[in-house]
């Protein structure tokens, strides 16, 4: 087996013309927020989407922390989440003094288990946030029907779940509020960014107000008042026009990208899918979800396994990643959690592993990750 100099775990996708969209930004002279750029992408995702607005932000952090104040959280009030997640989605409802109440995984999936919402509503619930980790949609009917019968709001995490559906409606769009990232590491980015999916129209006006510091600048730019005021709470939530312009030369190479990480994604799950005879789980997706492609991950049978596995990877210098370390019993929430055990939660803390998965990865690189792994198994 030839030997690799290295594999990374992700290597940024560059499509070759965020240079010119930028020097393009530079020769307008329009740098700061809310311009050329960030309007066409927001034409963009409208037609992503096809939801009522939307507005980008410098990370999907930011675009959960608008929603939080949009969902106007007080302290004392709850919100539902997983426990399996990335700290800003919970984060951003802590900053408004919210009680967070976790959910554990599913059996079958590192997502929150649908299930087990309801028997933590109370009269002070006031959101659910379904994370759609690795881009695999949560079942949101489910989720809607809990919301409507308790009158909650609903707000997607889909900081992972760009171009991913749920019986066939985008993800980010059937919630409330939806929120993205383009981090880096997800498959469109411009290093840091995001996007808040307004996607019921009441929150509009309040939106944009709060992404330009409490003021209704947007409005005044559009020509609609003639001076600008500060309105309402709100932080420097928009992006520059840099950020904007990268983004949207990702955004028209979607279709792309999307194909090419579908392509390493399938040849990983044929290549391992005989693992599963082993008891090492390979990502499920339910009929109702659709596939992005965002991540391919194993779920080894123990946590020492992984550690040796992770460790395998790396004496044949791959780098294979472990994911989220529970957030309810992590050291800022544990005393403040309610005590229920999240042992499938727990599972994917210990267990999970992401392999590499970036444009660019070739069929070679792939079945060298994958002999590896067969070789780990076998032995
Ligand atoms: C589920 C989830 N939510 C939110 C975020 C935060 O995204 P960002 O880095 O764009 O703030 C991440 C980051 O990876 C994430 O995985």
């Amino acid at each position: 087996m030839d030997n690799y100099k290295h594999i990374a775990f992700n290597i940024a996708h560059i499509t070759g013309n965020e240079n010119g969209y930028i020097s393009d930004a530079v020769k307008n002279k329009k740098i700061s927020g809310n311009g050329q750029f960030t309007k066409l992408c927001h034409k963009k995702f409208n037609t992503l989407l096809n939801n009522q607005k939307n507005l980008l932000t410098t990370s999907c952090t930011d675009a959960l922390e608008m929603t939080a104040i949009l969902a106007d959280i007080q302290p004392g009030d709850e919100v539902i989440m997983p426990t399996y997640t990335f700290v800003s989605t919970a984060n951003a409802f802590i900053l408004r003094g919210a009680k967070i109440r976790f959910i554990d995984s599913r059996m079958n999936h590192p997502g929150m288990d649908e299930e087990k919402i309801e028997e933590v509503i109370t009269a002070k619930t006031k959101a659910i946030v379904s994370v759609h980790y690795a881009g695999v949609a949560c079942d949101m009917d489910k989720i809607l029907a809990l919301a409507k019968k308790y009158n909650l709001l609903v707000i997607e995490d889909a900081a992972q779940a760009i171009d991913s559906f749920y019986n066939n409606k985008p993800l980010g769009s059937i919630g409330d509020l939806g929120c993205f990232s383009f981090h880096e590491t997800k498959n469109i980015q411009c290093g840091e960014g995001g996007l808040l999916a307004i996607n019921d129209s009441k929150f509009i006006k309040r939106a944009e107000i709060i992404w330009e510091k409490g003021t209704n600048r947007a409005a005044f730019w559009r020509g609609e008042i003639d001076k600008y005021n500060w309105e309402d709470i709100g932080s420097s939530f928009l992006p520059s026009e840099i950020n904007a312009a990268f983004l949207y030369a990702q955004l028209q190479e979607l279709e792309h990208i999307q194909s090419s990480r579908k392509e390493i994604w399938n040849k990983y799950f044929k290549n391992l899918s005989e693992l599963a005879d082993l008891g090492v789980k390979l990502p499920y997706i339910p009929d109702y979800a659709s596939n992005n492609a965002h991540m391919f991950y194993l779920v080894c049978r123990d946590g020492k396994e992984r550690t040796q596995f992770i460790s395998h990877l790396k004496d044949n210098n791959i780098n294979a990643v472990f994911h989220y370390i529970c957030l309810h019993d992590s050291p800022y929430y544990y005393e403040k959690h309610d005590g229920r055990e999240m042992s499938n939660a727990k599972r994917y803390e210990e267990c999970l592993v992401r392999l590499p998965l970036w444009m660019g990865l070739s069929e070679t690189e792939i079945n060298y990750i994958c002999n590896s792994i067969h070789q780990f198994y076998n032995s």
